[in-house]
């Protein structure tokens, strides 16, 4: 059995028939073909499926694409473009604030979040690791990470 789906994804109204226990990022990925949002654990540890509802940074493997209905989403490919960057996505670039690259859109979604979370205040870089909690980084490049999440605040 299947059952419908409509939701918003980066500003566009979207529909899809989908299992029940479809997660949202399968459907993300699979019925949308937005492959920005990675899987890296599937098991809520790992943050490289991180997007955005109403705003706030969630794991898409976390919540099923039925409870997506009626909601704002946004991923990796629906905050910037080529030439027209987000701010966090240019400072990740000026900042090598990567290296094998699967975590970058999770960590991107979620550098954003913790931007505007501490929106006014001085973000830390022991903030910046406190919030980061739940990305792995696989690679363990932490360091240029946060280097570019704190550039992007002062940009943001
Ligand atoms: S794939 Fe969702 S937290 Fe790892
Ligand atoms: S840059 Fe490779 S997993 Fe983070």
């Amino acid at each position: 059995m299947t059952v419908k789906v409509t939701t918003t994804v980066n500003g566009r109204q979207v529909s899809g028939d989908v299992e029940p226990n479809t997660l949202l990022v399968e459907f993300v990925r699979e019925n949308l073909g937005l492959t920005g949002t990675h899987v890296g654990c599937d098991t809520s540890q790992c943050g490289a499926c991180t997007v955005h509802m109403d705003g706030k940074p969630i794991k898409s493997c976390t919540i099923l694409a039925v409870q997506a209905e009626g909601h704002q989403v946004v991923t990796i490919e629906g905050i910037g473009a080529p030439g027209a960057l987000h701010p966090m996505q240019a400072a990740f670039q000026e900042n090598h604030g990567l290296q094998c690259g699967y975590c970058t859109p999770g960590m991107i979604m979620a550098g954003i979040g913790i931007v505007e979370r501490n929106k006014g205040k001085t973000l830390s870089e022991e903030t910046i690791r406190a919030e980061l909690e739940g990305n792995i980084c696989r690679c363990t490049g932490y360091h240029n990470i946060v280097k570019s999440i704190a550039a992007a605040a002062r940009d943001m």
